[in-house]
C-alpha cells in the first residue's frame, strides 16, 4: 500500500489525466479528479472518460467539475478531502491558439497553477507532480536531451507557460523547504489504453501527428500533410520521441512513490523512450500494423517546428526506477483500437469490435 493515500488529479478528464487515473487506481490510490472540460468531453453525468476509467479498474473516482481559476471552489474540494498529493495536468496546450490568445494561456496556465499552490499550502499539502514538456528545451543544442540541457529558448506561448511555471517552482522550493515537487518533462505522448475504452478525444482543434493520421486512416480527413521533407535527418522528415501514454501513466506512479519516500524539494525528469522516430517512419509503422492506407502530401515546414528531439531518460531510470516499455507498434495499434472502437470519440456509444489489425479483430 502506498504511503500517500489520496491523490488529487487536475485535468483528470483529459487525455493523459484519464490514463494516469487508471494506473493510480490500480496502484491502490484514492483518486479525486477535477476538470473544467475546457478540452474534454462532458455529458450530463460528468466525464465519460473517467466513468470508463472506473469500468476498467472496478474502482470509484471522486469527480468535480471545477475550474482552477475559481479559487473558492478549489478550496472547498480541499476542505472536503484529505489530499496527500496533487498531480497537476490541467492546462491549455494548443500551440497555435496560444500564439493568438496569449492572455488566455497565461491566465489559465499560470494563474491556475498559482491558485492551486496557494490552496495546497493553506491545506498543508506540499506534494506535487507537475506536467511539464520537452518544449521547454526549444531547439536542442545536443541530442539526446538530458535534464541539464538549457531551457527557456522557446518560440511559443504555450511552451513559455511551462517554462515560467518551472522557474516559479524553483523559487518556491528554494523559499520553503516543505515543498516536495517532481516536474516531468514529457516527450510526445501517443497511443491509448489497450482496452480501447479510453483515448485521446480533445474538444478543441488539434494538429498533432498521431490523431491527425488516424483521422485520415478512418477516411474522416482526405490526406496527411507532412510538414517538410528537407530536414537534416536520414529521410528528411522531423524526428520525435513518441511515448505510449500508459508509459507516461506508470511514470507518474513511479514519481509518486519517490515523492512519498524521499524529500527532494524539486526534481525534474524527462519521460521519453530515448529513441527518435521520423514522421515517415511513424506513418509507415502505423499503416503496417493497422493495415490501412494513408495518403500523404509533403508541404512546407511548419513554422516553429523543431528538426529532431529525443530524450536521454537515464535519470528517470536511475532515480524513479522507470523506463518506457511500449513499442512504436503498440502505440499505433492501441491508438487505432481506440479510434475504431470509438470513431466519434466519447460522444457516441462505443463499438464492441475494432477494425482489423494485421488481419485480426
Ligand atoms: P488535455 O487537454 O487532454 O488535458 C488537460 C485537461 O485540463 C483538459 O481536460 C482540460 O479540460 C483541463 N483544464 C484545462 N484548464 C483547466 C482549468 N483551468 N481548470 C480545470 N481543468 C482545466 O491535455 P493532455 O494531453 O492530457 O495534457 C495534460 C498535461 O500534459 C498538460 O499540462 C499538457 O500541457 C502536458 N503535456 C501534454 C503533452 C501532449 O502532447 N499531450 C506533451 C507535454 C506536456
Ligand atoms: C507539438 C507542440 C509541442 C508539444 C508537443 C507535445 C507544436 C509546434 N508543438 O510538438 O509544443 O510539446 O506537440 O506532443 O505544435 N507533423 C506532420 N503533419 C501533421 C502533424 C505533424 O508532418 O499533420 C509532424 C511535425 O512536423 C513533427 C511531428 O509530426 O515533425 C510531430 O508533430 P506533433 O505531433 O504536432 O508534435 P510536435 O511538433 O513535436
Amino acid at each position: 500500500m502506498p504511503k500517500f493515500k489520496s491523490v488529487l488529479v487536475t485535468g483528470g478528464a483529459g487525455y493523459i489525466g484519464s490514463h494516469c487515473v487508471v494506473d493510480l487506481l490500480n496502484a491502490g490510490y484514492d483518486v479525486i479528479a477535477i476538470d473544467n472540460f475546457a478540452n474534454a468531453v462532458c455529458d450530463d453525468e460528468g466525464s465519460p472518460a473517467l466513468r470508463r476509467a472506473e469500468q476498467i479498474t472496478g474502482k470509484k473516482i471522486a469527480f468535480y467539475k471545477a475550474d482552477l481559476l475559481d479559487k473558492p471552489q478549489i478550496n472547498d474540494i480541499f476542505d472536503k478531502h484529505d489530499v496527500d498529493c496533487v498531480i497537476h495536468f490541467a492546462a491549455l496546450k494548443a500551440v497555435g491558439e496560444s500564439m493568438q490568445q496569449p492572455l488566455l494561456y497565461y491566465q489559465n496556465n499560470l494563474l491556475g497553477m498559482l491558485n492551486l499552490l496557494e490552496v495546497m499550502r493553506s491545506h498543508n499539502c506540499y506534494q506535487m507532480v507537475f506536467s511539464s514538456s520537452c518544449t521547454v528545451y526549444g531547439e536542442p543544442e545536443k541530442l539526446p536531451i538530458t535534464e541539464a540541457h538549457p531551457t527557456g529558448s522557446i518560440t511559443n506561448v504555450y511552451g513559455r507557460t511551462k517554462y515560467f511555471i518551472e522557474e516559479m517552482l524553483k523559487d518556491l522550493s528554494a523559499a520553503d523547504e516543505k515543498w516536495n515537487i517532481i516536474s516531468l518533462r514529457y516527450f510526445n505522448p501517443v497511443g491509448a489504453h489497450p482496452s480501447g475504452l479510453i483515448g485521446e478525444d480533445p474538444t478543441k482543434e488539434f494538429s498533432n501527428l498521431m490523431p491527425y493520421m488516424s483521422q485520415v486512416a478512418l477516411g474522416k480527413k482526405p490526406v496527411l500533410t507532412i510538414f517538410g521533407n528537407d530536414y537534416n535527418t536520414p529521410d528528411g522528415t522531423g524526428i520525435r520521441d513518441y511515448i505510449h501514454v500508459m508509459d507516461l501513466a506508470s511514470g507518474h506512479v513511479a514519481a509518486l512513490k519517490v515523492l512519498s519516500d524521499a524529500h527532494g524539494r524539486l526534481k525534474v525528469y524527462n519521460l521519453g523512450t530515448g529513441r527518435g522516430v521520423s514522421v515517415k517512419e511513424l506513418v509507415d509503422v502505423f499503416q503496417r500494423v493497422t493495415n490501412t492506407n494513408i495518403p500523404i502530401k509533403y508541404v512546407e515546414r511548419r513554422l516553429g517546428d523543431i528538426t529532431a528531439m529525443w530524450a536521454d531518460a537515464t535519470l528517470a531510470k536511475e532515480e524513479l526506477g522507470w523506463t518506457a516499455q511500449h513499442t512504436i507498434e503498440e502505440m499505433c495499434t492501441d491508438f487505432w483500437r481506440w479510434q475504431t472502437m470509438n470513431p466519434d470519440g466519447y460522444a457516441k456509444k462505443q463499438k464492441t469490435t475494432f477494425i482489423a489489425v494485421n488481419g485480426k479483430s
